[in-house]
């Protein structure tokens, strides 16, 4: 669309009627640049050095004085009348331009954008989170201790006597022996137990890291009466070796029901519906005859459930028992009147068979890809 090229085409500047010929066809050009590409090309045409009116212009230089003026005034007003109507043109085609490039380059900022991973939450406090709402849905509380334990109150209150080989063996991590209660005086000697925790004897004073949540439930029957149903979730610590099947920090919930009439019917119910709840309702317990210090009668408690491949099978989930009565008098319980039952789980280990996780180490890695496989639902 643009005009042919024009400096071809002499102009005299003497002659008004050429003069507006020249305006006319540059106005006629203007008029049809349908682009802004276009009207460059028409500006070089119809204004540029070597368009027509501009040669014009220059020929005025040759003129015969007289001439001048009148052949000056005409091309003057002509080449006036190009550039505006260029100019004008100009600003048509760029407000074009513009409205064309709004529709062209919009973006949706309600459209779905790339989003960075932003990994996912631990599946080992989820699990412990599924757990608690089981037992919350029934009316349980959920209690918590520190993880910085007196011993008394990991052993003593516990039952364990004082030679009993699970403070020696069970790996425990002694954090120091005598910060609760303290040691009396330059000699070192170990002061009388007359500590918050009312420890008999023993090893006066001396924290552990806890190695099971079981010393939640003397803290749980020493600050409430019955009836008592808590669960109490937590990390443990045991001096372990890291392998596939073990870690030295792991954790456990553990539950605690004291009441009056509590049987083992009530434990075996309850430990039921909690697997039901965690591994589907084909799932069931079963109880062997086992032993803690701080339960009587005791049992190791395995899970069944039927894996995602359709085969099902017994493991071992945690151990259970009834509240020793040794237990209820050491947190001023009359064992006449109350009884209870008590069960604790490992949870890394409920999450091995829930999710099939055969490897511990990959718990701790913290690799963002095994835990945003649990992102939204474990
Ligand atoms: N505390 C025990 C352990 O860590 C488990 C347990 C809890 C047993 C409650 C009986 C009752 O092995």
């Amino acid at each position: 669309m643009t005009s042919p090229a024009a400096a071809a085409d002499p102009v005299d500047p003497t002659d008004p009627a050429a003069v507006e010929a020249a305006a006319a066809a540059a106005a006629a050009a203007i008029a049809a640049a349908s682009d802004l590409a276009e009207l460059a090309q028409v500006h070089r045409d119809h204004a540029g050095d070597k368009s027509p009116l501009a040669l014009a212009n220059r020929a005025i230089g040759g003129l015969q004085p007289a001439a001048k003026a009148a052949a000056g005034r005409a091309v003057g007003a002509a080449r006036a009348r190009v550039s505006a109507a260029l100019a004008d043109r100009d600003a048509v085609l760029k407000a074009e331009r513009d409205a064309a490039v709004l529709v062209s380059e919009r973006i949706d900022v309600t459209l779905p954008t790339d989003r960075y991973p932003v990994g996912g939450r631990h599946p080992i406090p989820a699990i412990i989170d599924r757990v608690s709402d089981v037992f919350i849905a029934m009316g349980w509380a959920v209690a918590e201790g520190p993880e910085v334990e007196a011993e008394w109150l990991n052993f003593d209150a516990l039952n364990f006597p004082p030679d009993h080989p699970a403070r020696e063996m069970q790996d425990t991590l002694y954090v120091g022996e005598t910060i609760v209660g303290g040691r009396d005086g330059a000699d070192g000697a170990p002061s009388g137990r007359d500590g918050a925790d009312g420890a008999p004897s023993g090893r006066d004073g001396g924290l552990v890291l806890r190695t099971h949540t079981s010393p939640v439930q003397i803290r749980t029957m020493l600050t409430q009466r019955p009836p008592i149903y808590v669960i109490c979730p937590g990390r443990v610590y045991r001096d372990d070796a890291l392998d596939a099947t073990h870690t030295p920090v792991f954790h456990q919930v553990e539950g605690l029901a004291v009441d009056k009439g509590l049987t083992m019917a009530h434990l075996k119910g309850t430990l039921d519906h909690l697997a039901r709840a965690m591994f589907g309702p084909d799932s069931r317990t079963r109880l062997r005859p086992s032993y803690f210090p701080f339960t009587e009668p005791s049992a190791e408690m395995d899970v069944y459930f039927p894996d995602k491949k359709g085969g099902a099978g017994w493991v071992e989930w945690g151990g259970c028992g009834m509240v020793d009565p040794n237990v209820l008098v050491a947190c001023g319980l009359d064992p006449a009147e109350y009884s209870g039952f008590a069960f604790g789980i490992g949870v890394e280990r409920t999450l091995q068979f829930r999710n099939s996780v055969p490897d511990m180490r990959d718990m701790i890695e913290g690799d963002v890809r095994f835990t945003a496989a649990f992102a939204t639902e474990v």
